[in-house]
């Protein structure tokens, strides 16, 4: 071999074993990677299921923040194959940067409703959560309070709390009253909620039910997840908070819309290069046995409406949802943004 070769020959082996380096935690063989707002409690549970099932290997980044921006610059030596996050507004940004691939699957388009994925297949809901009215147990009567609508009525002035209204959480329950009555009247409860406040907009959801069980308001909004989460606690504290309140799921009436959900989902990347592994993992994910962990795990419902709910959801059972389309509160979101913004929640 001559020099010229020889070195060049020397070039590439240093740079495959650069790239097997780099690449230690993504190895090649039948896997799939994974990109994650969800939590590693949350998600570790249903990738072991996973693996144990197909006997495809996982390998996980999780980041609260942060990973749409990492997977677009990386572009296609992206190692990413799917995301998984919450909240309809989170999965917007990865299909609006172009980030997600289009998938094709029978299973997923069978199982998730219509409502709750993308159209064109760029994203689907993977579990439901619905924005709950946090009543305090001893200070609102049964049926006092039913409806989100409620919530602006001046019979609660000085009565209500709540995260500041920026929070997706908020936007979405907001693009969700749009939705329903339009952006003049979704303004004007959105402003009349704000005057019920029994104290300037803060803190997360869990704070508001402790601030219920404090005697600061007596009504607050949250996740119904959380509910579940401090009920079983293992601070003591945070038992006390959920002792101290009921949870409403909204719009219950017969003629009504039902409850205002979200979800946490998922999409496969436009570069992904383990593209069938990672339609299966979103295929396993919407299967009974997963479906029924979003319940034991994190007290989230199934989208699927085959599935029955979890035992640890009756304990306050099922409900009514909204079924506006999902994706039509990631379109109304700036306009809700806008409103939050003008009555100053
Ligand atoms: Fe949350």
């Amino acid at each position: 071999m001559n020099f010229k070769i020889e070195q060049y020959v020397l070039t590439i082996k240093y740079a495959l074993l650069t790239l097997v380096i780099f690449n230690s935690s993504f190895a090649l063989g039948a896997e799939v990677n994974i990109y994650s707002h969800r939590q590693a409690f949350l998600i570790n549970p249903f990738l072991e299921a996973f693996t144990a099932k197909t006997g495809i290997k996982t390998n996980v980044v999780f980041a609260s923040k942060g990973l749409a921006q990492r997977l677009q610059q990386e572009g296609a030596n992206s190692p990413a194959d799917v995301v998984l996050t919450v909240d309809i507004a989170r999965l917007s940004v990865y299909a609006d940067k172009g980030l997600f691939a289009k998938v094709e699957s029978q299973i997923l388009n069978d199982t998730i409703p219509e409502h709750l994925r993308d159209k064109e297949g760029f994203w689907y809901g993977l579990s439901l959560r619905s924005r709950v009215i946090a009543v305090s147990k001893e200070r609102v009567q049964k049926g006092e309070i039913n409806k989100y609508e409620d919530l602006a009525d001046p019979k609660w002035k000085g009565r209500v709390c709540s995260r500041p209204g920026s929070h997706v959480y908020n936007r979405a329950l907001v693009a969700s009253l749009i939705a329903t009555h339009g952006e003049a009247k979704a303004e004007a409860w959105a402003r009349g909620v704000v005057a019920n406040f029994a104290r300037r907009p803060q803190g997360n959801d869990r704070a508001q039910a402790k601030a219920i069980f404090q005697g600061e308001c007596d009504v607050a909004i949250m996740n119904h997840y959380y509910y579940g989460k401090m009920l079983k606690s293992d601070k003591m504290a945070q038992r006390d908070w959920a002792n101290a309140i009921s949870i409403v799921f909204g719009n219950q009436g017969a003629d009504d819309r039902g409850a205002h959900v979200n979800i946490s989902g998922g999409g496969v990347t436009l570069y992904s290069k383990n593209k069938s592994n990672a339609i299966k993992l979103l295929e396993f994910l919407v299967s009974d046995e997963a479906q029924n962990l979003y319940g034991k795990i994190n007290y989230e419902y199934p989208v699927n409406p085959a599935t029955p709910i979890a035992p640890e959801l009756k304990i306050w059972g099922d409900f009514k949802k909204d079924s506006l389309p999902i994706s039509r509160l990631a379109e109304l979101a700036p306009k809700a943004q806008m409103i939050i913004d003008r009555v100053g929640w």
